[in-house]
């Protein structure tokens, strides 16, 4: 006897969970807009600190608003003394994942009101949150590598502020540049995995760094953002070009799954693929990694050929291994340069679970057996 509702869906594939202003999604298109403006849009126009004004506020900001809004987000880039002797408490081989989970959770502990769920409350601390994630995980690196932390700089931007906390010298433009292309590309996507659980956890009343906490956990995992890493596995793993497609066809042959490729929601290419593609192109020109490029655009036609007719196309995490590898990133901080856009994401979403809530509480259809005798130890 099965009290399986009609409506269960393994996954939750197709069921809808939550209204958002954020991000609307076209899968069989390939379409996305954050607040009605189109990701191509967006990524050739907007910078991070526009798109995030966007994304909270549900409209573009006048430039004195955005002048206000980008100086606030600066005054939170400094970590306090005690979050910094946390960061070098850390063992200095833990992953960059776990760290930064780790210390932004740990951030609750810095803040003396860290339950309040006022919406301005929240938006505090996700401002808090997005301006400081950027230190801890450029500390957490610098620490490991055993190097002095670099305090960050006010006069810089989200991103060239984080390239040069992580490396302590100035970017080029076109670095930053890149960077934040791939910061506004990665910022809101629906109600995603991680975006899930961050609603998910806030539903409770619970807080803004709970909710985050959980957020990041979600997105390490190889089947979400971690597979911007696995990606970048494979391309190493492909000795030269003429290798890919034995390589690939070895992979689909014994059913493995090629990272950075299929998506729950598109059934075509995932637009966010298609900007970072061309970044990717023309950073790997410019660095002279054009052969990790050849090698992931032969990585799409064998996989076009294959798999197109069951929908599956390179998602965001494809393209952006490349562009990460171009910026001169190690390969375990990729999955945390998706944190660091996501947080803006999460956050939105986390506040508007706040402004109309209700607790998340699916059922499950108990596929077990009834009646039941219970037997005594003695007698099992
Ligand atoms: N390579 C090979 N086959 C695949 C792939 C892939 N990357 N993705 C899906 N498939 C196949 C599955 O084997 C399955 O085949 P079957 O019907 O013959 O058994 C079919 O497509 C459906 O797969 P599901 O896992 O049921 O599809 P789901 O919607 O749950 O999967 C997911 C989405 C998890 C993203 C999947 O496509 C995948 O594992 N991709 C690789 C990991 C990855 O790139 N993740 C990042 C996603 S984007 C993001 O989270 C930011």
């Amino acid at each position: 006897m099965s009290t399986a509702s009609s409506t269960f869906s393994k996954g939750l594939e197709g069921v809808v969970a939550a209204q958002t202003e954020m991000s609307f999604i076209n899968g069989t298109e390939g379409i996305l807009e954050y607040v009605g403006i189109s990701i191509g849009d967006l990524a050739s126009k907007s910078t991070f600190e526009e798109t995030v004004f966007l994304l909270w506020n549900k409209r573009l900001p006048t430039q004195p608003e955005l002048d206000a809004f980008t100086k606030e987000l600066r005054s939170d880039y400094a970590m306090c003394d005690a979050l910094k002797a946390r960061i070098r408490a850390l063992p200095k081989d833990a992953q960059p994942m776990h760290a930064l989970r780790t210390i932004v959770s740990s951030m609750a502990m810095d803040d003396p009101n860290p339950n309040e769920n006022s919406v301005e409350a929240a938006r505090h601390k996700a401002l808090r949150i997005l301006a400081g994630a950027p230190a801890v995980v450029a500390a957490f690196d610098r620490h490991r590598r055993g190097l002095d932390i670099v305090e960050p700089d006010q006069s810089l931007s989200f991103s060239a502020n984080f390239l040069w906390m992580l490396n302590g010298e100035k970017p080029t433009d076109a670095m930053v540049r890149a960077f934040d292309i791939c910061m506004i590309t990665h910022a809101d996507h629906g109600l995603n995995n991680s975006t899930f659980t961050a609603r998910v956890i806030i539903s409770t009343l619970s807080d803004m760094y709970s909710a985050m906490t959980g957020a990041i956990g979600s997105l390490r995992g190889p089947l979400h953002g971690g597979a911007n890493e696995g990606v970048m596995k494979m391309l190493n793993e492909i000795p030269s070009l003429d290798q890919v497609e034995p390589y690939i066809m070895d992979k689909i042959k014994n059913k493995d799954r090629i990272m950075g490729f299929g998506h729950r929601v598109y059934k075509a290419k995932d637009p966010r693929a298609a900007e970072l593609m061309t970044l990717a192109k023309q950073l790997a020109d410019d660095t002279g990694n054009m052969d990790l490029y050849e090698k992931s655009h032969a990585i799409e036609q064998i996989m076009e050929r294959e798999y197109a007719s069951k929908g599956i196309y390179p998602n965001v995490d494809f393209y952006s291994a490349t562009t990460y590898h171009c910026i001169g990133l190690q390969l375990d901080l990729f999955t945390p340069m998706f944190a660091l856009s996501r947080i803006a994401g999460w956050a939105g979403h986390v506040i508007e679970q706040l402004s109309d809530n209700r607790l998340y509480r699916p059922t499950t259809d108990y596929v077990g057996p009834h009646n039941v005798a219970y037997t005594a130890i003695e007698d099992r």
